[in-house]
């Protein structure tokens, strides 16, 4: 029987360093909202994992919501054109709004996020990526806190599929070529 395991070329990052930059991620956005009471919106299915540990290395008050977004394209890539799948519940009007994400890669996803929520008039909006091709999208594509900076390999893991696959594996790995190609 084949495992998850081995359609894996290399571990990027395992548990403990996961643990550790997230911990420092949410100490840090902690200290930059203090006195204030953010919502966290995280971004479904990928960044499930990441913003639930994310939250916990926090000790501001907070509210929590989740949007599902689809980006059409097949294998890979994605194609550019995104559709809400699940909008927000939390009125976000004169809120401070952060944004977490499981990766940037083109960057067209986060933009259109991004857009999206400002038509509801927050207060600000920032981005918390665990991880970030910046390679893949423009320089002028500010993200506020990264977890970590990746080349443009195809990762899966910690909430990061393909094809619906390999979210569960608790560390970040390289996923093998002959996988989707
Ligand atoms: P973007 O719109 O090109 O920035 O794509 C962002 C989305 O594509 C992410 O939220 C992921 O769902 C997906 N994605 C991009 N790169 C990877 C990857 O290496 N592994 C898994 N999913 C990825
Ligand atoms: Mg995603």
């Amino acid at each position: 029987m084949s495992t998850m395991h081995e359609d894996i070329t290399a571990v990027l990052f395992d548990e403990d360093q996961i643990k550790a930059r997230t911990r420092d991620l949410g100490h840090r956005i902690s200290k930059d909202y203090e006195g204030k009471v953010p919502v966290l919106i995280g971004i479904l299915k990928g960044g499930f994992m990441f913003m639930a540990d994310l939250i916990r290395s926090m000790d501001i008050p907070m509210e929590v919501d989740f949007m599902a977004i689809s980006s059409y394209g097949s294998g890979v890539t994605s194609s550019g054109a995104v559709k809400i799948r699940k909008d927000i519940d939390v009125n976000i009007e004169g809120r401070h709004v952060i944004v977490v994400e499981d990766i940037i890669d083109s960057g067209l996803s986060i933009r259109y996020i991004r857009d999206y929520l400002m038509r509801h008039k927050p207060s600000s909006v920032k981005v918390c990526a665990l991880l970030n091709k910046p390679k893949a999208h423009a320089k002028d594509l500010n993200i506020d806190y990264v977890g970590f900076d990746i080349g443009n390999e195809f990762v899966v893991g910690y909430g990061l599929d393909y094809d619906g696959l390999y979210r569960n594996l608790p560390y970040i790995g390289i996923l093998k070529e002959s996988i989707y190609t």
